[in-house]
């Protein structure tokens, strides 16, 4: 195959790059707040307010019949369901809660979420389920998975997607590799995209690599990181 490789170190984009791409990162996390904010107000501050208003009337007694009281009841049990429910949808934004679950756990779930929301195969393998990373890593290697799905949806057109994470020596090593279109040329791609520039700037805070194998056949990004056992404490 007539690859097209792209390796990438620590310090790999030059100062306006890194200026534009902050300036985006930045406009992100505003949208993000803006997002969550709305959520807060829309949804939990609504709640919260009908069930003030349900309590202040049941604490004025005005439903004397026990029937419409307990009916009363019921809504307000409802309210609250939605209120946690809608708090965990936000904490989940913040920090996704799969990753309680642990790294292989969580991107094994990202490989089944894209395959039952994307209709295509994608596969996740590794050959060591005890796999496991400080919050920070794992969180970068969550992020870099969900943007490489993203770019697949967006640009591969690919029907089949692995995704695999294997220990090399002191690193951890993931892949994604889809059966699509392949990757235009640099010169060919749109100019103001920063998907990739940004998992560059996030796989090199963590010192590691970040290199991407393209050609007619599909794509595949190598991303590897220093291994980072959360259990061993490092000083
Ligand atoms: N898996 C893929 N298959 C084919 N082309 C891809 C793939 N991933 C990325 N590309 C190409 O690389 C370009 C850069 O990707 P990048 O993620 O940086 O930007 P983007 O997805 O276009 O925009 P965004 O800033 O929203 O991420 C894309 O525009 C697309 O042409
Ligand atoms: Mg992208």
């Amino acid at each position: 195959m007539n690859c097209l490789t792209e390796k990438t170190g620590v310090s790999p984009v030059d100062g306006d790059e890194l200026r534009e791409l902050i300036s985006h990162q930045e406009k992100i996390r505003e949208n993000e707040r803006k997002r969550i904010a709305r959520e807060i107000h829309d949804e939990l501050g609504q709640h919260l307010l009908a069930l003030r208003i349900e309590v202040s009337l049941l604490k004025q007694d005005v439903f004397n019949d026990a029937g419409e009281r307990a009916k009363r009841i019921d809504e307000i049990l409802a309210h609250i369901d939605l209120t946690v429910k809608s708090v965990r949808t936000l904490i989940n934004d913040l920090r996704p809660a799969v990753l309680d679950l642990g790294l292989v756990a969580s991107l094994e779930w990202q490989a089944r979420d894209f395959s039952r929301a994307n209709g295509v195969t994608c596969i996740f393998h590794t050959d060591d389920d005890k796999l496991e990373l400080d919050d920070r890593h794992a969180t970068v290697l969550f992020r870099v998975l969900q943007e490489a799905l993203t770019n697949i949806v967006k640009h591969a057109r690919a029907d089949r997607v692995e995704i695999g994470l294997r220990r090399v020596g002191d690193n951890l090593e993931l892949t994604v590799a889809d059966n699509g279109v392949g990757m235009p040329k640099v010169r060919n791609r749109k100019v103001k995209s920063y998907g990739l520039a940004g998992i560059r700037e996030r796989i090199g805070m963590l010192g590691g690599e970040f290199r991407i194998r393209t050609g007619d056949t599909g794509t595949t990004l190598v991303f590897v990181i220093p291994y980072r056992d959360k259990n061993v404490r490092t000083t």
